[in-house]
């Protein structure tokens, strides 16, 4: 029974105790953002896992981000505060039937969202992220053939942007894709001018309206330089809260779905995190990432040459 526990005091106490570091993804409880270590995209926070020399991992993500973590920091224990904090697009990819879709195609390399299985991540050449992907894309001739999993829409948009004809996996993020254009329309028209910032997992016809396109991190910076005094945003809420602590003065809305809130957007995966399970994964060590280490040596070549090709 954790009633009467000063959860913020004792996972502080903890983070001490047991040398650890928390990471956090912008989707997450602001509580959480708030008593992290670092909050990031998911690039940044694949860095700061390779690099911290902390004995412990506390990773307030979801499992894919975990697993990355452990895969390039395996020395490390990595705890996850819920094991079931998934994501549809990884979801969407069995390794079986990927490894099935690229050999259909030998003539194409497979260039693979990092919201994807270690299976999937061992059975691709190269990661991105949505930092990431369209630097490394440019980096890859014109006319070499590629794959790209799990998220079509990520996919779609840098085929367009590139005028490249990746062939695409069919997967999507249950969160961007519950965006709906007539409630965005609608909050456009009681916004008049305010700018609409989106991230590329969103579908085309919420693509089509935003003037910023880009990664958690990426839509964050446009919020600090936009001119205006309302944003409109098109990914997971709870990024809103890094905004409000960094301009205040400014107006930020979350786009709507279907319903007109914002609230059907909020990842049910990130959100299983809570500040009590956090507390319960730096006093017990568990749930912890295991990885199988020829796995592990697999998936890492992949996630190596982002890692080489991002910066
Ligand atoms: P980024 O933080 O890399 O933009 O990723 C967003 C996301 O959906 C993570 O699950
Ligand atoms: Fe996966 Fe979408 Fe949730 Fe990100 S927001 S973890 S892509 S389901």
């Amino acid at each position: 029974n954790l009633s009467g526990l000063d959860l913020r005091a004792e996972i502080d106490r903890l983070r001490k105790e047991r040398n650890a570091v928390i990471l956090a993804h912008y989707y997450q409880r602001p509580e959480i953002q708030d008593l992290a270590d670092f909050v990031g995209d998911s690039l940044e926070l694949s860095r700061k896992a390779a690099a911290t020399d902390a004995e412990v991992i506390a990773f307030c993500g979801v499992k894919f981000m975990a697993d990355t973590a452990k895969i390039l920091s395996p020395q490390k224990i990595v705890v996850l505060p819920d094991m079931d904090a998934g994501c549809s697009l990884e979801d969407s990819c069995p390794p079986d039937k990927f490894r099935a879709f690229r050999e259909a195609h030998p003539d194409h390399i497979a260039l693979t969202y990092i919201n994807c299985s270690t299976e999937v991540k061992a059975l691709s050449d190269v990661i991105v992220t949505s930092s990431s992907a369209e630097t490394i894309l440019a980096q890859i001739p014109p006319e070499q053939k590629i794959i790209f999993g799990p998220d079509r829409h990520l996919g779609g948009y840098l085929n367009r942007k590139f005028g490249r004809d990746m062939l695409l996996w069919p997967g999507v993020c249950i969160v961007h894709e519950a965006f709906s254009e007539t409630e965005l329309l609608k909050l456009m028209a009681q916004h008049p001018g305010a700018p609409v910032a989106g991230h590329p997992e969103c579908p085309p016809h919420i693509i089509d309206h935003c003037d910023y396109v880009g990664s958690t991190s990426g839509i964050l910076q446009f919020a600090k330089t936009f001119t205006g005094d309302t944003l409109i945003v098109a990914t997971e809420p709870h990024i809103i809260h890094q905004m409000e602590l960094a301009i205040p003065e400014k107006t930020f809305i979350g786009a709507p779905g279907a319903d007109g809130n914002c609230n059907c957007n909020i990842c049910p995966y990130m959100a299983l995190n809570t500040m009590e399970k956090l507390y319960i994964a730096l006093r017990d060590l568990q749930p912890r990432i295991e990885i199988a280490e020829p796995l592990r040596l697999a998936a890492k070549k992949s996630l190596d040459r982002m890692l080489d090709m991002a910066s």
